[in-house]
């Protein structure tokens, strides 16, 4: 009898522990993926790419046209899209000349490349940032920071370092004040702050010029809801702003929203501001290729369209692990979605398994930005020189990695192709320190 109990017990363990164990999760690739493997196996370099679809990027471009509401500007955030081609064809297809920068030498490259652009610094840069892009501009290439550059102030010490260099300069700056309007990354905090930063703008007017606001609300729906709702947070910030816009224009009747730039929100918070928002643009990057971190609800029907595209190295059957001997086994007889070994060319970027469905990275085996090992099923049938597919979490810093970027037409159709190679922005050449020019008057 106990026999029987103890016999019975080990086989609806072993029951139990099979109905416990992972489904399979693996697939091969879908037709848009395989349409993307086969072109890029035949055609591409056989190395990682980063992959922009263009039908898809121009379909986010329209959705994004379509939900800037009548009244406002769209401002396109370059660090987001770090490819001077790629901003040119988003400005195509939304019709916006404005950019929004974010490092010194992409300022310059925006200032060569697209001398028509209107610019307004997303962060304030040191002096010295200021200073060497004046160094490097082209006075004559037709861009014309007197008019077309907005320079980010965040406090009266900068102010006047602004000061100084535009002195030193004999040009006039335009100065754009960041405003503190919930994030609490820096900018005012109460619009009395704003009398000393006007006053010295007043004070140096032959130099300076008040160009407008500008107030980034990434807070809004990051905090936890139950502490406070994405709907007040939205209407507490332009509250802020509001406020802001009230004294400037209390000190000045002439500060209106006509005549100034009132900046704010990103691709997560666009979509709040509406006819009742203080913004007169709004800056947007993100949404038009939608890495993972955007997967939000209020950019839903916005499409993914910029993917990693790596090669399979090496493809073998089984869990390979060294030093583990029968666990590797047992983990593979227990999971079947370990059952098949990758290594990749590259890996470790900031991005997340897209296709084929069912990819695993292996903690024991550990991660390599070299050739990374990436675990599957058997229903995942990728063989050597196959790519894998990985959506970036975020694309600023990861569409940087690759060198030129593969931008696709038809994508999932039954004849893709390689439309362009687009060449991203370089992150800093320095001129000889030697023989660079003093700075000279611009
Ligand atoms: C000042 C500022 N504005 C707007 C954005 C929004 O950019 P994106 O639309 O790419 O999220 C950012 C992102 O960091 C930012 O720092």
């Amino acid at each position: 009898m106990q026999r029987r109990h103890f016999l019975f017990g080990i086989v609806a363990a072993a029951a139990g522990g099979l109905l416990l164990r992972p489904a399979d999760h693996g697939a091969p690739h879908g037709d848009y993926f395989r349409t993307l493997n086969d072109l890029l196996r035949t055609q591409g370099p056989g190395r990682p790419v980063l992959v922009i679809d263009l039908d898809r990027l121009e379909r986010n471009c329209a959705r994004l046209k379509a939900s800037v509401v009548s009244g406002k500007q769209l401002r396109i955030v370059a660090k987001s899209l770090p490819s001077i081609p790629l901003i040119r064809h988003v400005q195509a297809r939304t019709g916006s000349a404005r950019v929004m920068s974010f490092h010194q030498p992409f300022l310059n490259a925006l200032a060569t490349e697209l001398p028509q652009t209107d610019i307004l610094l997303g962060k304030p840069m040191p002096v010295r940032a200021a200073e060497t892009f004046y160094r490097y501009l082209d006075a004559n290439g037709g861009f014309n920071p007197q008019a077309q550059l907005q320079w980010l102030v965040d406090t009266p010490e900068r102010l006047a370092q602004y000061a100084q260099l535009a002195r030193t300069l004999g040009t006039k700056m335009r100065i754009n004040i960041e405003l503190d309007v919930g994030l609490h990354r820096g900018g005012l905090a109460t619009p009395e702050q704003l009398d000393p930063l006007l006053a010295g703008i007043a004070a140096a007017s032959d130099h300076l010029e008040f160009a407008g606001f500008m107030g980034y609300d990434a807070h809004v729906g990051k905090i936890p809801s139950i502490l406070e709702s994405r709907e007040t947070s939205h209407r507490k910030s332009n509250e802020v702003y509001r406020g802001f816009m009230a004294r400037a224009t209390a000190i000045n009747p002439a500060f209106t929203a006509e005549k100034l730039t009132f900046n704010g929100a990103g691709s997560p918070t666009f979509r709040l501001h509406g006819s009742e928002s203080p913004l007169n643009e709004v800056s947007v990057g993100s949404a038009l290729v939608k890495p993972t971190d955007f997967d939000l609800g209020l950019l839903e029907d916005f499409e993914p369209a910029a993917f990693i595209a790596t090669p399979v190295l090496k493809a073998m059957d089984g869990l390979q692990l060294p030093g583990v001997g029968a666990l590797g086994d047992a983990w593979a007889l227990w999971d079947r979605n370990r059952r098949r070994t990758f290594f990749i060319y590259g890996g470790k970027w900031m991005a997340k398994f897209a296709s084929p469905a069912g990819l695993a990275d292996n903690g024991l085996y550990g991660s390599s930005s070299n050739q990374a090992i990436v675990n599957a099923s058997h229903a995942v049938n990728l063989a050597v020189d196959d790519c894998i597919f990985l959506r970036p979490t975020q694309s600023e810093a990861v569409l940087l990695q690759f060198g030129d970027i593969v931008a696709v037409r038809g994508a999932g159709s039954a004849s893709p192709v390689i439309e362009h190679y687009w060449p991203i922005l370089t992150p800093g050449h320095l001129q000889d320190p030697v023989h660079a020019a003093p700075l000279a008057a611009v």
